[in-house]
């Protein structure tokens, strides 16, 4: 045993040190979902097929009928409902929740497409470790119907944005961003499909380089260590 772990050491360090993370640093993270869960499902098959150095230990939901809670658990994946339903004020759900996800002990919170909006306190206690994507170009359009309002606004160019959260509803320092050209006859389920195809492009991109420490915020703005784009365009060109 003795004699094994310098070679050893040194072996891992090889296949790891280049990315610039840690041999055996294994990072968990907890992906929240309130839906279909696509995003996630993403993230979870990238995970695996490019051996990130992070396991996806629990999916949990806001409601038990979120269609990505079965594909988490035919992956081996803990699943947890917290019901927003069964409680009557936010700050109760934001406790019950927090609960779930901290017995999971998690590097990394991904909200992906969870539809609730969290407290202060909850977003205070994953501050720095928690990741949203949202189907705009933050700042542009936060909140609902982000297609439709960027047809009504004539927009040429959608796209989605992953970024920090913070207490302030879909702002927070942005990670990565796709860009979709607005096509003549989109409405806003042809436009939410092709940002969607994005957004399963950026989102595990962005929490690869979330476990493989390659980020950094600096003064609010966040800055890829290693230099890689933190942009997505569309094929082709702009
Ligand atoms: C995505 O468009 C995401 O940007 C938004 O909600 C949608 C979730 O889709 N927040 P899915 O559940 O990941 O398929």
């Amino acid at each position: 045993m003795g004699a094994s772990r310098g070679p050893l050491r040194r072996a891992l360090r090889g296949a790891h040190g280049a990315a610039g993370y840690t041999a055996g640093a294994m990072k968990s993270v907890v992906i929240l979902i309130s839906g279909r869960g696509s995003n996630m499902e993403q993230i979870v098959r990238c995970c695996a097929a490019e051996h990130w150095p992070a396991r996806v230990a629990a999916v949990i939901s806001n409601r038990a009928d979120a269609g990505g809670l079965q594909f988490a658990a035919a992956h081996g994946i803990a699943t947890a409902v917290v019901e927003h339903r069964a409680f009557a004020a936010r700050e109760a759900f934001d406790e019950a929740l927090a609960a779930a996800i901290d017995a999971h002990r998690p590097d990394l919170l991904v909200l992906a497409g969870f539809m609730r909006i969290l407290g202060e306190h909850f977003v205070r206690r994953y501050e720095g470790r928690m990741l949203n994507i949202h189907p705009s170009l933050l700042p542009l359009f936060p909140g609902l119907h982000t297609h439709q309002r960027a047809l009504d606004a004539g927009c040429k160019v959608a796209g989605a944005t992953v970024h920090f959260v913070t207490p302030q509803l879909d702002h927070g320092p942005i990670v990565l961003q796709s860009v979709v050209a607005v096509q003549p006859g989109d409405d806003a389920a042809a436009l939410a499909a092709r940002v969607l195809a994005t957004e399963h492009r950026i989102y595990p991109r962005a929490v690869r380089w979330f476990v493989e420490g390659a980020l950094r915020i600096e003064h609010g703005v966040v800055r890829q260590c290693r230099g890689e784009a933190q942009l997505l365009l569309p094929e082709g060109g702009p």
